[in-house]
């Protein structure tokens, strides 16, 4: 009887904020907005249509002709900057297709440019899409070994990053974890006149199984090996912090940790230590994951994602890089 009556003093009864839409409304901690999603889009020189990848259902590799409007179209809902990936035609031992002039992400820009200027282009910078190997670098082989040579992959990286901005990338987002190449590529982008082109580093991405569907989407699993000896242990913290501190000091605009759920307490520590814009990649296993079970009808696909996009904002990441970015456009007005 006495503990009955204590109960009914509580001073403390957090649910009072819960009582209905509204308050809980008030007191919400984390609102998502339509700004903070970067849509990836998928452009193949191969194709004159779209076609569907199998592994994550929804997205498509687009034709060169095709992305400028889909792109609009993105815009159109409110979703205000793009990541590209880019499938040649052609492959070859030095990536040539990577900084060609007229090479597939180049061309995109271009188009993507003229039909929707305002739209941020952002463009991953990375090799493997255009290695015959698949690696995301120069590869030397010796007997059973191979290595991924670091100062030359750079090299060509540089190259990249100048042939996208010349071609009107905003940003540019290198993804193959290299050593120095955030460096190397602000500097060469300052003295060619680029100095307003902003990086967006892949500075803390893991060697993950969750890249699978993707390396089906952009055509680049790699032939042989993996990408453990470049990419990090997924095992490793304090490691992910000294990557991040690494590509800041070297000029790094905005900081990505990548993959994101499993990797929440890494976006943590980023956003708290360094309080850098930090981006988070929802890659395409996690995407895949979720699509699966909602196929099977085990998840409602709308409550869930809006669920994974405030954990990942709640956990410290000011720009989520999303498949769902136009869903979620949708889904935020509603
Ligand atoms: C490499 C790259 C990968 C992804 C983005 N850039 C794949 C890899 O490292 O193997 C993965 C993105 C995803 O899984 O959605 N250029």
């Amino acid at each position: 009887m006495r503990t009955l009556r204590l109960m009914r003093r509580l001073v403390h009864r957090p649910r009072r904020l819960r009582r209905s839409p509204a308050l809980r409304n008030l007191v919400r901690e984390t609102q998502l907005s339509v700004h903070d999603f970067i849509l990836p889009l998928f452009v193949s020189e191969k194709l004159d249509h779209r076609r569907p990848i199998a592994s994550m259902p929804g997205v498509f590799q687009l034709s060169v002709k095709e992305i400028a409007d889909e792109a609009r179209a993105a815009q159109d809902l409110g979703v205000q900057a793009v990541l590209l990936f880019g499938i040649p035609e052609q492959k070859d031992e030095q990536a040539s297709g990577a900084y060609a002039e007229s090479g597939v992400i180049q061309k995109a820009l271009r188009a993507m440019k003229s039909k929707c200027p305002e739209l941020v282009a952002i463009t991953d910078v990375c090799l493997c899409e255009y290695m015959s190997h698949g690696h995301c670098g120069v590869t030397r082989i010796d007997g059973d070994h191979f290595h991924v040579l670091n100062d030359e992959t750079v090299e060509l990286l540089v190259k990249t990053s100048l042939s996208h901005a010349a071609a009107g990338a905003d940003m540019v987002a290198p993804s193959d974890m290299m050593d120095g190449r955030i460096g190397a590529i602000r500097e060469a982008l300052d003295s060619a006149g680029f100095d307003q082109t902003g990086i967006i580093s892949y500075a803390a991405k893991f060697a993950s199984s969750f890249y699978g569907p993707f390396r089906e989407a952009a055509e680049s699993p790699p032939r042989f090996g993996d990408r453990r000896s470049y990419q990090m242990d997924i095992a490793n913290a304090s490691e992910a912090l000294r990557e991040v501190a690494l590509d800041i000091d070297e000029g790094a605009d905005i900081v990505m940790v990548k993959p994101a759920l499993p990797y929440l307490d890494i976006l943590w520590r980023v956003h708290e230590r360094f309080g850098k814009p930090t981006a988070v990649y929802h890659v395409s296993g996690e995407y895949a994951m979720v699509k699966s079970a909602v196929e099977k009808r085990l998840l409602e696909e709308r409550a869930a994602v809006l669920e994974i996009m405030t954990a990942l904002k709640r956990a410290g990441a000011n720009i989520i890089i999303t498949y769902w970015a136009r869903e979620l456009a949708k889904w935020l007005q509603e």
